[in-house]
């Protein structure tokens, strides 16, 4: 079972992983984690970054959304939130069968005001097949890159 925020003082092991991405999210508002499935991205993002963003000095709050059919609407319910965390993005392509809606959400997710960190195994060799499908928005396939 993966770590959630209010697991964080059980959550070690990541310190210096969890500020470099703290860091990262001072100078780019979009941060892509990435990586094998069963690595830890979701409970690094869940039970390290956002609970130390919350700690911060200028401390922010965060909202969490998964994976579902209609990715915008839940979006649209993080309004307020400072920081969005999408985990499992990868699922929003097999998911929201929507073309339209997909490429809303992704482009949307980009200009947010807000920051955002998404958690992915898109890349992952283990989950080929995700992956073709995750270059779909040509935006975010070079930031996910850099
Ligand atoms: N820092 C850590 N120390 C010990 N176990 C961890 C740590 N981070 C993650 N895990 C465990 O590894 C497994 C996979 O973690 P998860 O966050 O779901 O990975 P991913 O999102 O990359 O698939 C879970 O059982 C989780 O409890
Ligand atoms: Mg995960």
């Amino acid at each position: 079972m993966r770590f959630e925020p209010e697991d964080s003082d059980l959550f070690f092991g990541r310190e210096e992983l969890v500020s470099a991405l703290v860091k990262r999210l001072e100078d780019s508002a979009f941060l892509a984690v990435v990586g094998p499935s069963g690595s830890g991205k979701s409970s690094l993002v869940r039970a390290g970054v956002v609970p130390e963003l919350e700690r911060g000095e200028e401390s922010i709050r965060a909202a969490i959304i998964e994976r579902g059919e209609h990715p915008l609407e839940k979006l649209a319910r993080t309004q307020d939130a400072d920081l969005v965390v999408v985990d499992q993005f990868e699922e929003v392509f097999p998911l929201c069968r929507d073309e339209g809606e997909r490429l809303a959400f992704v482009e949307r997710l980009l200009a947010w005001r807000s920051r955002t960190a998404a958690s992915s195994s898109c890349c992952a060799p283990t989950s080929t097949g995700t992956a073709p499908r995750s270059v779909a928005s040509p935006r975010l396939s070079r930031i996910v890159r850099r």
